[in-house]
């Protein structure tokens, strides 16, 4: 009989397939690991239930003890089986960003969701970690799961999928490619690969991620690669990560990550998520360089299920600016260089930008202070906008700026978040996401980050000439 005597007896194993289209024309063999066959949908799976084992076995999580995490989804999900299948409780602590899907399933476990704001800086008592730690600290019998700091999680790999790799490859596997989350599944993979053979590990990182020396701004693809808020003091990187397994790191970008994923379900049949478009892309670079004796993997770490309103929306990839090409020239002359303030910008300053170089700008965006300015602004830290009424009115009318301090920060004046449209949307469709903002401009987003600016009268113009 082949009776398992529960789900978590069923994670890991997942199989190896080979790129089809995507890798054609390559020398190497390109293969995948879809970690999404996971019963939890994802490689989270592995690192959950050793964590959970791990701490049963050593008296820190006790019979009716509380699970509690920081997590993007996954990990969430992996305990969540875990919790119901050995009878704990547990509460997840998810930033507001991650997608609506996830925290369905996370529901649908019986796991308590808790949301804090994505944006905060490290030391902020509501930072998604230190709230799980708090949450955990609280309440009688809880622990703390830690995957950025719990051993167990790159271990788990170390002792599962690596040689899942070695076995499935026969040995052959001489190079492997994976996204940086928390740092587990690379640093065990990578490790024990390494031991057996001379593998070289790559590592596949958002273009904005400090792992490998960006500005630490947002980026699209979730739960991978490494996010520094500009009033972080001291920002740790996980102790999972062991940066001495990694050879190097190929940089990729958002729209690349996003469009690799959106390839992946419609030429190869993998719906997965946006770190598998990040690895593949990465993983098909790598293997542009190398002849037929290479064999490179690449782990593509859960499901595009979880994403459907996202990665794999044509509406939300348009609205982002990912996907453009199919409507050459749309909007493209609403593009050019805009001038911005930061929320600690002085109205003595914004003034003179007003009536100077940004006099045109139908308004002046308000972004976070502290980025490195030759970056285009990622939408969520787009914070708000000195639309011209608030110009005229606040910031260029002399009697007003009379009364007011010239030191006042723009912050203290500014309007909310900018409505914003995509380089891919039809005019017709911008003025549609106008309507639905109850906005008269709106910024341009390519690539989820400020491209331009726009305003209803241009839209509709370029409307009506679009209809003859
Ligand atoms: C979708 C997804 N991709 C990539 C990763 C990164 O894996 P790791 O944390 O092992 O580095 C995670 C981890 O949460 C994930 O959920």
């Amino acid at each position: 009989m082949l009776i398992h005597d529960s789900l978590i007896d069923l994670v890991g194993g997942t199989p190896l397939v080979r790129l089809g289209r995507l890798a054609a024309g390559l020398s190497a063999t390109v293969l995948v690991k879809p970690e999404y066959l996971n019963p939890g949908g994802s490689v989270k799976d592995r690192a959950a239930t050793a964590m959970v084992l791990a701490a049963e076995r050593d008296g820190s999580l006790r019979p009716g003890g509380t699970i509690v995490e920081a997590s993007s989804g996954n990990t969430g999900i992996g305990l969540a089986q875990a919790a119901a299948v050995r009878g704990f409780r547990i509460v997840v602590v998810l930033p507001e960003t991650v997608a609506v899907e996830k925290m369905d399933v996370l529901r649908a476990y019986g796991a308590e969701v808790v949301t804090t704001p994505a944006s905060l800086p490290r030391e902020h008592p509501e930072h998604v970690n230190r709230l799980a730690q708090r949450i955990a600290e609280e309440t009688p019998g809880g622990w703390f799961a830690d995957q950025y700091d719990n051993p167990a999680n790159p271990a788990v790999h170390h002792a599962t999928t690596g040689p899942e790799i070695w076995m499935a490859t026969g040995g052959r596997v001489t190079h492997l490619v994976a996204g940086i989350g928390t740092g587990g599944t690379i640093s065990g993979t990578g490790r024990y690969l390494k031991e057996q053979g001379p593998v070289e590990v790559v590592g596949a990182d958002p273009a904005t991620s400090v792992y490998h020396g960006g500005d630490g701004s947002p980026f699209f693809v979730e739960a991978a690669g490494h996010y520094r808020h500009t009033a972080t003091v001291t920002d740790t990187w996980p102790r999972s990560y062991h940066r001495d397994v990694v050879d190097r790191i190929e940089v990729i970008g958002d729209r690349e990550s996003v469009l690799t994923t959106r390839r992946l379900a419609r030429e190869e049949g993998l719906l997965v998520g946006a770190s598998s478009g990040l690895a593949v892309a990465a993983a098909l670079r790598v293997a542009r360089g190398l002849g037929p004796e290479h064999v490179v993997v690449a782990v593509l770490p859960d499901s595009g299920r979880t994403y459907l309103s996202k990665y794999h929306s044509a509406d939300w990839l348009r609205r982002l600016g990912f996907l453009d090409d199919d409507r050459p020239g749309l909007l493209a002359d609403a593009t050019g260089p805009v001038h911005t303030v930061t929320t600690e910008t002085s109205l003595a300053e914004a003034a003179a930008l007003a009536a100077g170089p940004a006099r045109d700008q139908p308004l002046v965006p308000v972004v976070l202070p502290g980025r490195d300015p030759r970056f285009a602004t990622a939408v969520s830290e787009l914070l708000g906008v000195l639309d011209r009424a608030v110009l005229d009115r606040a910031v260029l009318d002399p009697a007003v700026l009379a009364r007011r301090d010239p030191a006042t920060p723009v912050g203290e004046v500014m309007c909310g978040p900018p409505a914003s449209v995509g380089t891919g949307d039809t005019a017709a469709e911008a003025l549609a996401r106008l309507d639905a903002a109850g906005a008269d401009h709106a910024v341009l987003l390519r690539d989820g980050r400020l491209a331009g600016l726009v305003t209803r009268a241009e839209l509709a113009a370029r409307a009506f000439s679009a209809g003859f």
